[in-house]
């Protein structure tokens, strides 16, 4: 065999080459750049090696969003969801939860590593497939719209264990509950609401004859927060080693390491920026347990802007900015208009 005139002789190869269900695949790669307007005559690099996997883009048409029967405003694309998935290194039998599974698309993704999924959501109507529909053509939920059913849709029933309504800042599993990886995308604030259950009223009292019908009060639920009960509740319940992957919200000008969530039982491995416009962007991160935690280690070391108050805030300014901005066009042609007209009536 030849590549470029040289010979691949010095390899130890032996044994006869069979094409036809070979044992070892061995694949030679000549790199030519990405400009296909200027190809060099050489190619740049040369690349030889074993193939020891295939790829699994197909995952990608499968889980589309665009054939999904259960989705919601908030749904992750499958994309990004298998890649939260490989991060979180999903094998086979491993326990996987989200604790803000929304519509599930995260446990979609890890049920395709093989996966046992669970999660929890604070939105009653959207664990129960009731919130209104997400596609325009839609005028009402169909009845058996769930997570469960995108599980069946995808013949991944057997990897769903199941979901809870439940409000991510309160305990509510056993303490010696062990999970091998966490994959979540919390909410900011910005197309869903950040609230948990509360009230601001300093003795709450619940009436015996409300208490089978009392829908309990929310209040807000910072970022912050949302984030330091995140790695609190990663740091408990991980495996060692085990990975919790989820996204975070900030301001591009203002990103620094330090400014990301930080905790003494895990490690950072990852952290990709996903730009999602001029100012903002998110970040996936992907953490691993490294020891359990000590008494001290609750806290967590954090310097975070408030994403969501900030966010507000900058859309008010633009849309005021905007607003002057018209405002002065307006008297601008106003002005214009006045003067030709009194042009004409001079003449
Ligand atoms: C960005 S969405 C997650 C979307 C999800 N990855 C999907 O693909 O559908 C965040 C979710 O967090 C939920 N949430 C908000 N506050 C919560 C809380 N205190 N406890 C649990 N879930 C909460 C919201 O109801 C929302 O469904």
């Amino acid at each position: 065999m030849q590549y470029w005139g040289k010979s691949f002789s010095y390899l130890p190869l032996e044994g006869p080459v069979k094409l036809k269900n070979p044992d070892i695949t061995l694949c030679y790669i000549e790199y030519y750049g990405l400009n296909p307007n200027s190809i060099p005559e050489e190619p740049y690099e040369y690349f030889f090696g074993r193939w020891i996997a295939d790829g699994q883009r197909e995952l990608i048409q499968k889980l589309s969003l665009k054939t999904r029967k259960f989705i919601g405003n908030t749904s992750m694309d499958p994309q990004l969801s298998l890649i939260m998935a490989n991060q979180a290194q999903i094998r086979k039998g491993d326990l996987v939860f989200d604790p803000f599974v929304g519509t599930g698309s995260l446990l979609i993704a890890a049920s395709q590593f093989g996966g046992y999924t669970f999660g929890t959501d604070i939105d009653f109507l959207m664990l129960h497939g009731r919130t209104r529909p997400t596609r325009i053509s839609q005028k009402t939920r169909e009845k058996d719209e769930s997570i469960a059913a995108n599980m069946h849709q995808y013949g991944m029933s057997s990897y769903y264990l199941d979901v809870v309504v439940a409000d991510f800042s309160y305990p509510l599993w056993r303490t010696d509950l062990r999970i091998d990886a966490i994959i979540t995308d919390p909410p900011y604030g910005i197309r869903e609401a950040t609230e948990r259950i509360g009230t601001m009223k300093t003795n709450p009292v619940i009436e015996e004859h409300q208490a089978t019908s009392h829908i309990p009060s929310k209040i807000g639920y910072g970022l912050n927060q949302i984030y330091k009960d995140l790695l609190c509740f990663s740091a408990r319940h991980l495996k060692l080693d085990g990975r919790l992957v989820c996204w975070y919200p900030l301001f591009r000008d203002q990103y620094t390491e330090d400014q990301l969530p930080a905790h003494p039982c895990l490690e950072l491995l990852a952290n990709s920026e996903q730009i999602l416009s001029n100012y903002t962007s998110r970040r996936l991160l992907t953490y691993k347990k490294i020891k359990e935690p000590e008494a001290t280690d609750e806290s967590i070391i954090m310097n975070l802007t408030d994403f969501r108050e900030k966010y507000f805030a900058l859309r008010e300014e633009t849309r005021k900015e905007k607003r002057t901005r018209k405002a002065t066009e307006r008297a601008r042609r106003r002005e214009e208009w006045e003067r030709s007209n009194k042009e004409v009536t001079e003449r």
